[in-house]
């Protein structure tokens, strides 16, 4: 059954949503920026960063700052997204990040936005860290590696301030795909990954390698042979024939539209006899 028709108000306007929709998602729809670190459409909301917050403004509500990436919208629901009390909030956890990963350049910019130019906070620089001191612990690497690829490859290490995010025992991994997800989705830009000819190198998770496969049409080498592999296993009927497996996103591309004009040239023909 589909959910109810509602109305919302984010910062005094009032805005079409579906009963039980995530705020945040409402909001970006229709336009309007709320800072989000740890949320991810794919996934189950986690509320883990706090950056999202919003302050509800309805009578009666007891909780009244909260994550708007778990929000779910009721009729009448009135929220502002950079109230004072927000902006307070936002600011603070901004300093903690700053602190927590110094050398991140996408936090320092969002900080930048709140117009939080240094941390009270003591920065934690760590020595060769692999996350390079960029690491919030936000756990989305973790969650889209383990519930959206399968793979399992990544963890929380350790306890309190010594938590980290890596392979057990910073250990190289057989399960990593080479797929990029975890570093896709890192909202500080901590994940790196590197190409060496026919290697993937996961940089961040212990210079794990995995083979690349070979464009048929170019050369160019383009995706994860093990990714290619799973891929297989989850779809198995997939047509293992297909030539446009092997090719490059870009070859693939070109082959298709080659196709296609071919088709529509023959249609003209037929049409114009
Ligand atoms: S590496 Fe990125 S995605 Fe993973 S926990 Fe750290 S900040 Fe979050
Ligand atoms: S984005 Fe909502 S808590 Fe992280």
């Amino acid at each position: 059954m589909e959910n109810k028709d509602i109305q919302v108000l984010i910062n005094g306007q009032e805005f079409k949503a579906k009963e039980g929709e995530l705020v945040i998602d409402i909001a970006r729809r229709n336009g309007i920026f709320i800072p989000a670190l740890c949320y991810e459409e794919s996934l189950k909301p986690y509320g883990a960063c706090r950056m999202c917050i919003v302050e509800i403004k309805n009578e009666g509500v007891k909780k009244k700052i909260t994550t708007s990436c778990t929000l779910q919208a009721f009729d009448g629901l009135s929220i502002e997204t950079d109230s004072e009390e927000v902006l307070k909030h936002r600011r603070m956890l901004l300093e903690l990040y700053l602190a927590q990963a110094p050398n991140s350049e996408k936090i320092k910019e969002l900080a930048q936005r709140y117009g939080v130019k240094k941390t009270r906070f003591k920065e934690k620089f760590r020595e060769n860290d692999p996350l390079n001191n960029s690491c919030i612990l936000c756990g989305l690497c973790v969650r889209v590696c383990n519930e959206i690829m399968g793979a399992g490859v990544i963890g929380f290490i350790g306890r309190g301030e010594k938590t980290r995010i890596n392979t057990p025992f910073f250990e190289k991994s057989d399960l990593c795909l080479g797929c990029r997800a975890c570093a896709e989705v890192c909202p500080t830009g901590a994940i790196k990954f590197s190409d060496e000819g026919n290697i993937r190198i996961a940089n961040s998770w212990s210079n794990t390698s995995v083979e690349l496969k070979k464009c048929k049409m170019c050369g160019k080498y383009f995706a994860p042979s093990k990714l290619d592999e799973k891929i297989d296993s989850i779809y198995y009927y997939r047509d293992k024939n297909n030539e446009l497996r092997d090719l490059c996103p870009d070859c693939r591309r070109k082959v298709i539209t080659k196709r296609i004009n071919l088709i529509t040239e023959n249609e003209v023909e037929r049409y114009a006899k």
